[in-house]
């Protein structure tokens, strides 16, 4: 008997995260109302770590070129890295290409239907797994990103300290307690919807809004008046800042000197300008009859995960593309659009 309660207070939490999702969640985004794994995947990776509104700009340019994990995996990378520009975090789209390759030698084009098995797959963790294989395939399986973690650490007032991993696998396991229980097929595309929609825009990190929120009245940071102190994670990222020489030469038509940056190593796979770590090792890099041609540019700031980027481009323009002196190659107008290029590169190119 006792069981049965606590089974239906369980079903009553995903219940009310499921009518809520009908209702107010977001219903039109261009990878629902699919339960094509192709999509779903190629979305929620997209999604991993930029927003919903630069994917929405991202994802339909993707699909139209590759419309199908067969016409990704016989793809150059160099293509996909050239449609991940701008996305930022390249390592997922060296993954995508993996894992499409994977999906076709491995598993005859199509992609694995459970958790378990999508886990196996570059650039796929547990909880895009389970995002996929419960939208897709009605999986009864546990998601856990950011948004979630912020979502339920709240309601279940979790404040055991997330830094330390046995305390992460206990909130995995209350997650995979909250589940739905009944009409799977139905109900787990729209709970793992709900959770990911409460955690984007109602129990937003600063400034929830509690009022409109369906688990109001069960949850306990709310009771506490303390939304704010969760989820608790002691461990502050270190940030650390660097300066950056950048070697931008051009001819009057044009064309720039390029060099595909190595992998692993910050913007690895894409093109970029030759890099030097200060001044004099650029100057010392280009050809003497050269140096006196040199133009500083202004300062250019970049922010990435862990590190504050200070970019100084130092400018040199050649008759024609003659040897500069440093290793790379010269890629034409018509052709440097097109490549893989880091996002603050591409803007110093179209700004000229
Ligand atoms: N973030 C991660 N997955 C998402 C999804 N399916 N819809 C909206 N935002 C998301």
């Amino acid at each position: 008997m006792k069981d049965e309660v606590s089974g239906l207070a369980m079903s009553d939490f995903a219940t009310k995260v499921v009518t809520w999702q009908k209702l107010h969640g977001r219903n039109d985004l261009p990878w629902q109302n699919t339960r094509d794994p192709y999509r779903v995947w190629l979305s929620e990776i997209m999604l991993q770590q930029t927003q919903v509104s630069t994917v929405l700009d991202y994802f339909p340019r993707f699909l139209s070129r590759f419309p199908d994990v067969g016409s990704l995996a016989r793809a150059p990378l160099d293509d996909v890295l050239g449609l991940w520009s701008g996305l930022g975090y390249y390592s997922r789209a060296r993954n995508l290409h993996r894992c499409a390759l994977d999906v076709m030698s491995l598993h005859g084009g199509v992609f694995p239907q459970t958790a378990i098995a999508l886990q196996t797959l570059p650039g796929i963790g547990r909880s895009t797994a389970a995002a996929i294989a419960s939208l897709c395939f009605g999986e009864r399986v546990a998601i856990l990103d950011g948004n979630v973690k912020r979502v339920l650490s709240r309601v279940l007032g979790y404040d055991r300290d997330l830094a330390l991993a046995a305390n992460e696998r206990l909130l995995w396991d209350e997650a995979g307690q909250l589940l739905p229980t009944l009409n799977l097929q139905h109900a787990m595309p729209r709970y793992t919807q709900g959770v990911m929609d409460l955690g984007a825009t109602v129990c937003t990190s600063k400034k929830p809004s509690c009022t409109i929120c369906p688990l109001t009245g069960t949850c306990v940071a709310r009771r506490l008046g303390q939304p704010d102190r969760y989820p608790v994670k002691s461990r502050k990222v270190k940030r650390s800042s660097q300066s950056i020489w950048l070697l931008w030469a051009q001819t009057p038509d044009a064309s720039v000197f390029l060099l595909k940056r190595p992998v692993p190593g910050v913007w690895g796979g894409l093109y970029c300008f030759p890099l030097f770590d200060d001044r004099e090792t650029l100057v010392e890099n280009v050809p003497t009859v050269l140096r006196a041609a040199l133009e500083d540019a202004p300062t250019i700031g970049h922010v990435l995960t862990h590190k504050d980027l200070f970019l100084h481009p130092v400018r040199v323009t050649l008759a024609s593309d003659e040897l500069v002196g440093s290793p790379g190659i010269w890629v034409g107008a018509d052709q440097w659009p097109g490549l893989g290029l880091p996002a603050p590169i591409r803007k110093l190119l179209i700004q000229g």
